[in-house]
């Protein structure tokens, strides 16, 4: 449904507007972009508002070939109110979009000619578009939601707006018109999927048509006006070959990443918030056999397999009066009872840390899951403390021995500082020496140095183990000799690059 935008015509049609400039996926090509000051093409911030003209402000209207001044806001302002006093909302409601949009149209000329109002024939499209986005739509965050390019969107209160781009937070242009008015489109989102969102709930997660991962939180909890984060929803997730591409993994990495896949080891892959972990679950989903019986268990669906026998579960909130909750946990058990050949968990949080690691060990090779940690190590620690919350009273030597015979290999993903995202280890957990957990990294990232756009300069290698544990795994589905020659061309090129 964003994409009405589009067939609302308007100036986004206009040849003579610039087109907004795509900004590719490449976290190296976009961070060039952001960085070299004579490709600031959206930095032509109108006077009024100079207030919030800073580096790095993404102008959503100048994005769509126009700025607007605040004289424009107050007019928007005044027809807004006079539309609202003049149309009967619940029965606009009812209308197919298309209709309710040449009824806002209709009425939104007649207040124009009636105030005598003076605005040339494309500010009053831009009008038309805006005021239809906040009647019919999400209001100012449409033009936002529209862009395939923003990863993120992050409104706190009315007057600030924060995207993601490549890599890189970026204060927008983006306001509401007052509290109530922000109120009223997180109040619109959520009770698409028959929530509420008000003083007396004021926390609410919820789902956009699209996919889109949202999150309110609004006052009191919010004390400078309610918070809105939405995780836009990638229709076209990146593949394998695309990471290669934008220098998050070398040929070398990914090779070792697809024999990980087909000879279904283990995975863990670990990460902080929007590091990738989520994109790399799914690259590495690509090289399940079609023929497997994969069972997805997620918070909310994000995973792409493209392989036939798939069954995809999702957890549930609980409704209103806080019953009928499905946690996590729930579906993984669930899922055991259901012939699965392999488990793809979303993302592990809690106490279902113990059934990922019960189904990796009977029998469910190659399960994957993904987990909030900044290092493997951490992943590993992470795992027991979840699995210590969750109320087992297991002694922590059994639960790392548990860690030790269920995953094979920690992937690491990382956002770096300057936003490009790595993957920065792959790394065995070989098994137990004492009460500590043994591990070795068998492909690493370096980071070198630093280039004048304060971009991080870096190289993948394989830390020279040819034999690592996954061989004998490899062995027995024909890839071993595919894993030596990637471990030893990592290392060749350490080689090259160190001497
Ligand atoms: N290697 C990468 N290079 C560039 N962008 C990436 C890369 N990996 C992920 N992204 C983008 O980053 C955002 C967050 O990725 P996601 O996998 O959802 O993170 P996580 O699951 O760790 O929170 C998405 O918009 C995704 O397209
Ligand atoms: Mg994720």
């Amino acid at each position: 449904m964003f994409g009405k935008r589009k067939t609302f015509g308007g100036n986004t049609q206009n040849p003579t507007h610039a087109a907004p400039k795509p900004v590719s996926d490449d976290p190296v090509s976009t961070e060039k972009e952001v960085s070299s000051p004579a490709s600031k093409p959206i930095a032509k911030a109108p006077a009024s508002q100079k207030n919030i003209a800073h580096d790095d402000v993404f102008d959503v209207n100048a994005a769509d070939g126009v700025a607007h001044d605040e004289e424009y806001f107050k007019t928007k302002s005044a027809i807004f109110s006079a539309l609202i006093d003049s149309i009967d909302l619940s029965q606009l409601a009812t209308m197919e979009m298309e209709s309710a949009r040449e009824e806002i149209r209709d009425i939104v000329s007649e207040i124009i000619s009636l105030k005598a109002i003076v605005m040339s024939i494309s500010e009053q499209e831009d009008l038309l578009d805006d005021i239809c986005n906040d009647v019919l739509g999400y209001g100012p965050l449409e033009p936002l939601l529209a862009r395939d390019d923003i990863a993120d969107i992050m409104v706190n209160g009315p007057q600030k707006c924060y995207i993601e781009v490549g890599g890189r937070v970026k204060n927008t242009n983006v306001r509401f018109r007052d509290e109530a008015h922000l109120m009223n489109v997180c109040q619109r989102i959520v009770s698409e999927v028959g929530r509420r969102v008000d003083e007396s709930s004021p926390i609410c997660d919820a789902r956009l048509p699209d996919g889109s991962r949202v999150n309110v939180i609004a006052p009191p909890l919010a004390i400078d006006g309610a918070a809105l984060t939405i995780r836009k929803f990638k229709k076209d997730k990146l593949t394998l070959e695309q990471l290669v591409k934008f220098g998050s993994i070398s040929p070398e990495g990914a090779e070792l990443l697809r024999i990980l896949g087909r000879v279904r080891g283990n995975v863990l892959i670990s990460g902080g918030t929007g590091s990738g972990k989520t994109t790399l679950l799914n690259c590495m989903t690509a090289f399940i056999e079609p023929d497997e019986r994969v069972i997805t268990c997620e918070d909310s669906a994000e995973l792409q397999l493209q392989q036939p026998h798939v069954v995809r579960l999702e957890t549930r909130p609980p409704n209103l009066e806080g019953e009928g909750q499905i946690t996590m946990r729930d579906l993984i058990k669930n899922c055991l009872r259901m012939r699965p050949e392999r488990i793809i968990v979303g993302e592990v949080r809690g106490p279902e840390a113990f059934d990922l690691l019960q189904a990796m060990n009977t029998g469910h090779d190659g399960s994957m899951g993904t987990l909030h940690a900044n290092s493997p190590r951490e992943a590993m620690a992470r795992m027991e403390s979840m699995i210590t919350m969750g109320g087992y009273s297991l002694p922590s030597r059994t639960i790392r021995e548990m860690i030790v015979s269920s995953i094979d290999v920690i992937v690491q993903a990382a956002r770096l500082r300057d936003g490009s995202r790595r993957i920065t280890h792959v790394t065995e957990v070989l098994g137990m020496e004492g009460e500590v957990i043994v591990t070795q990294d068998i492909f690493l990232y370096d980071i070198t140095g630093e280039d004048a756009n304060g971009n991080l300069l870096g190289r993948h290698r394989s830390t020279g183990i040819t034999k690592p544990k996954l061989a004998e795994r490899a062995r027995y589905f024909n890839e071993e000799s595919a894993l030596v020659e990637a471990l030893e061309a990592a290392n060749v090129e350490e080689q090259r690059a160190g001497g």
